[in-house]
């Protein structure tokens, strides 16, 4: 790992943490692409949009619920904890994920906005949304209509929740620190997030494993795993 720069939360008066599956990684939650890449094992064209959920639901249901019991066996690391100390002592410190898994609130967390929704949440196309945070679905069929439920996930080709993208608009636009984890940054609109930022005047800094597709958006660079450049970065935390 670089040496890595020295940051003090309390120099700005706002800060984002965008984080993607890198920063579950080292929970033991697998990424979606590289080494090891849900979407290298599965297709997410039969298991992970709209389509394949209209042609065989039991059979999305059943991916998703698997990967329930497996997120409950991995436990945050230190980086998320560094993430929650700098959030108690700042209230306008807000993460904007990409994660389903629910890590970040595992960790003590909040001010968490969840770009592609939550494993632990379902779905009914008429009547709602409803929390299920069982290792098991409770239900999968809204109690209501008999309808099935689907989990409360942005699949491939969903549109995202339109409220949600303004409450991350408004976050990254006034954010003076913005710090990119563990994304591959493939999947828009999310992958916009950084360019956003970097237009907006914040001071941008990429943590990843892998070197970033545009370097000129960022004002530091760090390789490393997420743990240790959090770490690193933010001692005093
Ligand atoms: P990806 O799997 O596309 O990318 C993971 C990134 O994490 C890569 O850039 C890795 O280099 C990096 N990485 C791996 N281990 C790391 C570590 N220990 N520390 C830091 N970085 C590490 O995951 P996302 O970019 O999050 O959609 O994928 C975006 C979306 O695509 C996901 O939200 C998911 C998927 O389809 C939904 O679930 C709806």
């Amino acid at each position: 790992m670089q040496n890595i720069p020295e940051l003090n939360p309390d120099d700005y008066s706002a800060i984002v943490f965008f984080t993607g599956a890198g920063m579950s990684a080292e929970s033991g939650i697998p990424t979606y692409r590289g080494a090891g890449g849900i979407w290298h094992e599965y297709r997410w064209e039969e298991y992970a949009c709209q389509d394949a959920f209209d042609v065989d639901p039991e059979k999305v249901l059943d991916f998703h619920e698997l990967r329930r019991p497996k997120v409950l066996e991995c436990n945050p690391h230190i980086g998320h904890e560094i993430i929650t100390r700098i959030q108690r002592k700042h209230p306008s410190c807000w993460i904007v994920t990409q994660n389903i898994d629910g890590m970040h609130q595992r960790s003590g967390s909040r001010n968490v906005v969840e770009l592609h929704g939550s494993l632990w949440r379902m779905r009914c196309s008429q009547h709602g949304i409803s929390e299920d945070p069982s290792v098991r679905y409770q239900t999968r069929r809204c109690s209501i209509c008999g309808n099935w439920l689907r989990p409360d996930i942005t699949w491939f080709n969903d549109m995202l929740d339109a409220v949600v993208m303004e409450k991350a608009h408004n976050l990254i636009n006034n954010a003076q620190l913005f710090i990119t984890i563990g994304t591959s940054g493939v999947v828009y609109p999310a992958a916009m997030f950084p360019r956003l930022a970097s237009d907006a005047g914040a001071k941008c800094v990429y943590i990843n494993t892998e070197t970033p597709g545009d370097e000129s958006l960022y004002d530091i660079v760090a390789l490393g795993k997420a743990s240790e450049v959090l770490n690193g970065m933010f001692p005093l935390a």
